[in-house]
């Protein structure tokens, strides 16, 4: 019996690709992801604007000389450059810069076969790491030494009234997807209504700290290749500027954010099953190990030291990324001497966010003028 398991087990896996396992047709080109906040989002991003510009497939960018679609204000269609000028193109391909959703704007600016995905990650270290970024630009944060001690009485610190800003100080993934992040999370009805409203609209909801199992679902669902997903961690922080919270703080944590903690629930159950419904473990696992194995070559074909490299070691300018708050945010050197057509696609794979927008602005809007970096002034 067990072996007969074992063969039927084999056979589906070996199966599964010819029945629909590996899905069927060309390949998905209308995109939107809901990047959220301090979620790997940027690596994400960065899969995006590759897929965008070696498909020469348009962007939804930031009008003028921003880097952003509103935040933290409710998406408006007018925030897109290019939208609604005559002679100009009404509809892009891609969309993924941060924003606010807000469905009817964005259906403005995005042909209605679109496939909707976003990322969540679990809200403790969601918050950390938003502590650690934007310490100095939060109200809320603004006056208190650590987060520990913030969430030993987070009201003394956090008032409602005080601007968006403060959006970024609790349940920061909620308010990404458009809804109250001060709303009661005992309202069961509410929390259901809304969980439900993310279920419909997003087609995927990745989970950050399963990052490699997310890029091979979105892969499959979106017919992409291998090399189209495989991404190295953009934004990241160097160790020193990753601090831990005492469990006491995690479980406070897990309370302030509660309307993100049942987010995170509800969607880290749904991936698995969907992950196990579309692929089954097996094809999961192997293709998980496929992706692994490539990033290892890119790895060492790439970066020098095949490392990430803080600002002070990074040489190229265009290469360093944007610095906030506490955290040492770190990048990548190419390596040296590789091929022209090598290095072009090296530095597709390195090119931290605020780069790779002005790039894309300036091919799609050559007649405007540029987006300015002012870091790099
Ligand atoms: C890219 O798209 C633009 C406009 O959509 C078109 O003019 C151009 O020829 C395309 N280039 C390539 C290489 O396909
Ligand atoms: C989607 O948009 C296209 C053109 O913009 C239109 O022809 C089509 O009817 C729309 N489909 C749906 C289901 O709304
Ligand atoms: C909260 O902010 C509002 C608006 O800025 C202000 O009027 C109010 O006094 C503040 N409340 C506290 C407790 O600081
Ligand atoms: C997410 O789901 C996985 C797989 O079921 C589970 O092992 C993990 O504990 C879950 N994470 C959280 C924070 O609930
Ligand atoms: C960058 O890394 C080098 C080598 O690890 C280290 O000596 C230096 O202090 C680091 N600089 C910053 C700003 O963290
Ligand atoms: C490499 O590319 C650059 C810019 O695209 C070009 O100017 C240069 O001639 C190329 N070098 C070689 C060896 O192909």
């Amino acid at each position: 019996m067990l072996l007969l398991a074992g063969i039927l087990h084999m056979d589906v896996g070996l199966l599964t690709p010819l029945l629909g396992g590996q899905a069927v047709g060309p390949p998905v080109t209308n995109v939107m992801f809901l990047k959220t906040h301090k979620t790997a989002g940027s690596s994400v991003l960065n899969v995006l604007f590759r897929f965008a510009e070696t498909h020469n497939l348009s962007v939804a960018l930031p009008v003028g000389s921003g880097f952003h679609l509103g935040y933290p204000w409710l998406f408006l269609a007018r925030y897109v450059e290019g939208l609604g000028r005559p002679g100009l193109q009404q509809q892009f391909n891609i969309m993924c810069n941060h924003l606010r959703f807000n469905l009817p704007e964005v259906q403005k600016v995005m042909p209605n076969d679109t496939f909707y995905f976003t990322i969540i990650r679990n809200p403790v270290f969601q918050l950390e790491s938003s502590f650690t970024y934007y310490a100095a630009y939060v109200p809320a944060f603004r006056h208190v030494k650590s987060l520990d001690a913030f969430l030993a009485s987070p009201w003394t610190y956090y008032n409602r009234s005080a601007g968006l800003n403060n959006a970024y100080a609790r349940n920061n993934m909620w308010f990404d997807l458009g809804f109250d992040n001060d709303a009661p999370p005992d309202d069961e009805a509410y929390v259901r209504a809304r969980l439900a409203d993310v279920e419909q609209r997003f087609q995927l909801v990745l989970i950050a700290e399963h990052f490699d199992e997310s890029m091979v679902l979105l892969r499959h669902l979106l017919r992409w290749q291998l090399d189209d997903v495989v991404a190295f961690r953009l934004n990241s922080r160097s160790t020193r500027s990753v601090t831990g919270l005492t469990p006491e703080g995690r479980a406070r944590a897990k309370r302030w954010c509660a309307l993100d903690w049942r987010l995170y629930q509800h969607f880290n159950r749904t991936f698995w099953a969907r992950a196990h419904a579309e692929l089954g473990p097996r094809r999961l696992r192997s293709e998980v190990a496929r992706l692994r194995a490539r990033r290892g070559e890119l790895t060492v074909r790439c970066l020098q030291d095949g490392a990430a490299k803080n600002k002070s070691q990074i040489t190229d300018p265009r290469l360093r990324p944007f610095q906030s708050g506490q955290a040492d945010i770190l990048g990548y050197n190419l390596r040296p001497g590789l091929d022209n057509q090598t290095q072009q696609m090296c530095l597709r794979l390195v090119m931290p966010e605020l780069q790779y927008v002005a790039r894309l602005y300036a091919l799609q809007f050559p007649d405007k003028s540029p987006k300015r970096i002012p870091f790099l002034e």
